[in-house]
């Protein structure tokens, strides 16, 4: 008998336990994984201990606490225009990770396509597998002589959609491209959603980590979207309390019923003092949004010069706090053999992309590492020097 599931058994071990490992192993410094070396605003932690001290402490309601899906819908008001029912249209989850989880589950049938941008978020192939649905692919491709930008085929993605194609997923800003998607290419993608009538799950954990020219549209806003979109964020990537984890979807109420009816028995509730930090956070001023947008573009210029020094040739993100940078010049067989090296004889850890692509894509990835830079200056600094070296190998 084998004790493990068959729906779950391929499921590869994350990129990330290899590479958090070797970089402890090594004491690299770690620009792999994604979360900030540093807290959020002082004032809301002291909120999630009001919180608690209040006696926020036992269950929450299953849909949200009645203050922060209020939050949502104000914020979702307040940035994109977009009118949200707090009481009918908004779910709260275990961060974007169990909102992931429970669109897929709630919305996905056995034998159900599903389109995906490639290179994608981790979770949501395993998402889609664990539903049966079927994972379509359509691939980002870097800046080239042509395109300025991070881009994809319009035929191709064209091509994806047919009879069975149930949902879109649109991870923007992206990870780990930080591409974001303009209104042409999001038009785009509305247009088809509706022609074949298929969903849309957007993917916006990063929504205030936008460095301009760009700009940070949201899907949902798009004539016709509304009805079809559910808009997934959370506040771990905005606030840099990655650990909260305080997700939330936003959908019409026709939709938001399949998530409530899938969350009610993933986790039914999440934490309550947490929710209610989030809803202060949501509810920051301007100038919080705007420092924080400040403070990562300064670190990804920063990041993006100390790579270019080292030899490598950044792709600078329109968003996110991901880099990517080629190294297929540097003649190492892969990025994973590129990504040890960097880890065991530099000092510094970054993430073969190459786990972000489907098997027979592979080779779109082998030429790129993707750096973190939601880190202290001095992580950052200190990975600069250390980068150097590379520069005199
Ligand atoms: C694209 C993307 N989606 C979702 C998540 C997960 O978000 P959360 O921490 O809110 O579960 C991440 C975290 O790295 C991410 O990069």
């Amino acid at each position: 008998m084998n004790p493990i599931a068959a729906r779950i058994r391929d499921f590869p071990t994350t990129v990330f336990s290899e590479f958090s490992a070797l970089a402890q192993k090594h004491q690299a410094v770690n620009l792999g994984q994604g979360f900030p070396d540093f807290d959020g605003p002082e004032e809301i932690c002291e909120a999630a201990i009001r919180a608690i001290r209040d006696g926020v402490n036992q269950y929450a309601i299953s849909a949200g606490t009645v203050v922060l899906r209020q939050a949502i819908a104000e914020h979702a008001q307040r940035f994109y225009g977009q009118r949200v029912d707090p009481t009918t249209e908004v779910v709260v989850t275990s961060g974007a990770t169990e909102a992931l989880f429970d669109v897929t589950l709630g919305l996905v049938d056995p034998g159900d396509e599903v389109i995906l941008f490639e290179p994608y978020y981790d979770s949501y192939v395993a998402n889609v597998t664990m539903a049966g649905g079927t994972p379509r692919y359509v691939l980002l491709r870097p800046p080239d002589a042509d395109h300025a930008r991070w881009w994809y085929d319009p035929a191709e993605l064209e091509a994806l959609f047919n009879d069975k194609t149930k949902v879109i997923f649109v991870n923007t800003p992206h990870n780990p491209t930080g591409k974001i998607f303009d209104r042409a290419e999001l038009e785009h993608i509305a247009g088809l959603c509706i022609r074949h009538d298929v969903l849309a799950v957007t993917d916006e954990v990063y929504e205030h980590i936008v460095f301009e020219p760009s700009r940070h549209l949201r899907l949902a806003t798009l004539p016709g979207m509304a009805e079809r979109t559910l808009t997934i964020s959370s506040g771990g990537k905005s606030f840099s309390f990655t650990g909260w984890k305080i997700g939330w979807v936003i959908a019409v109420p026709a939709l938001i019923d399949a998530i409530q009816k899938t969350h009610q028995f993933v986790t039914f509730a999440v934490s309550g003092p947490f929710q209610h930090a989030i809803a202060a956070a949501l509810r920051l001023p301007d100038a919080y949004f705007a420092g924080l947008v400040q403070s990562y573009r300064e670190k990804r210029d920063l990041l993006v010069d100390a790579l270019t020094v080292a030899g490598l040739r950044p792709i600078a993100p329109e968003g996110s706090y991901f880099a990517m940078a080629r190294i297929d010049h540097l003649g190492f067989a892969d990025d994973f053999e590129f990504c040890r090296y960097l880890t065991r004889d530099i000092g510094v850890a970054a993430i073969p992309p190459t786990a972000f692509y489907v098997e027979h894509h592979r080779d779109h990835g082998r030429g790129l590492a993707r750096f973190a830079f939601c880190k202290r200056d001095e992580t950052l600094l200190a990975a600069r020097d250390r980068l150097a070296a590379l520069a005199r190998r």
